[in-house]
């Protein structure tokens, strides 16, 4: 890593379940880090939902001027479904590398833990007895052991749903898992399933509560995130002031 403390930190959503939201966070995240930071998103799973959501955005931020002020160092999608893949050397030409990782690929899923800074693992209410896969929580251990300063994982309640509360059982196995709770967790709403297509959900007009809800849920997440890695400039917070900080040597001009 160079000296620039805000260059080449990887955060991967990493979860062997599937329809946990993964791909849905990573690529909200990737949109909204992307206004400050420069970002790319590496999609490792085979199926390809945030690839496609990725060209989806390109054709959307190259056809409208809606988008202006968003994602201005977002830098695009990349997919590699190579376990030989270097995330690091990747990493090095970006602030930010958000990982994407299949449900079922355990050997890619191992190979991004293995290079990140943060490695995030969503969990939904309905699979709270879900969670395993063994090998992720034990590599995700020895990493912990390994990297004791530049590696973090969280567990984030997605899809929370306030009528089926956390059972305390459901507590007890998450406190079983021995990996801290992100202070941020996200309520099912439609807005996120309005997101697959290209845009994050700060960039879609909330009509209702809930949709207001889940965009300062967002927010609130990429805050925690940018916390976490200690990225510095603007954080994501409402109604914070803006920061200023020098561009970065290779920012788009426009
Ligand atoms: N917070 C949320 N509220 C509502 N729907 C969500 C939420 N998070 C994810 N989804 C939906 O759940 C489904 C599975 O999410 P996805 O991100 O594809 O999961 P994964 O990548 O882990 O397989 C998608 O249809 C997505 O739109
Ligand atoms: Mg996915």
């Amino acid at each position: 890593m160079n000296n620039n403390d805000n260059a080449g930190k990887i955060v991967a959503f990493v979860n062997q379940k599937g329809g946990v939201g993964k791909s849905t966070l990573t690529t909200n995240v990737a949109a909204i880090l992307g206004a400050e930071h420069r970002v790319l998103l590496l999609d490792t799973d085979s199926q390809g939902s945030s690839e496609d959501w990725g060209v989806a955005r390109i054709n959307k931020l190259q056809s409208a001027n809606k988008l202006r002020g968003f994602s201005k160092h977002y830098r695009g999608i990349k997919k590699a479904t190579e376990v030989s893949t270097d995330l690091e050397e990747i990493a090095g030409s970006y602030d930010v590398l958000i990982v994407d990782t299949p449900g079922r690929n355990e050997l890619v899923s191992l190979g991004v833990i293995a290079a990140a800074n943060l490695v995030i693992i969503p969990l939904t209410p309905g699979n709270f007895g879900f969670w395993s896969s063994e090998v992720t929580r034990e590599l995700i251990q020895k990493v912990a052991v390994a990297r004791p300063t530049d590696f973090a994982a969280r567990l984030l309640l997605n899809m929370r749903d306030k009528r089926r509360k956390v059972s305390r059982e459901a507590e007890a196995l998450l406190e079983e898992l021995e990996i801290p709770v992100m202070r941020s967790s996200i309520g099912h709403r439609n807005i996120f399933e309005a997101s697959s297509d290209g845009l994050s959900v700060l960039e879609i007009p909330a009509r209702t509560d809930s949709d207001r809800e889940g965009q300062r849920e967002m927010r609130e997440l990429v805050s925690e995130i940018s916390e976490i890695l200690g990225l510095r400039g603007r954080a994501q917070a409402e109604g914070e002031t803006p920061r200023r900080r020098s561009a970065p040597k290779d920012a788009p001009g426009r």
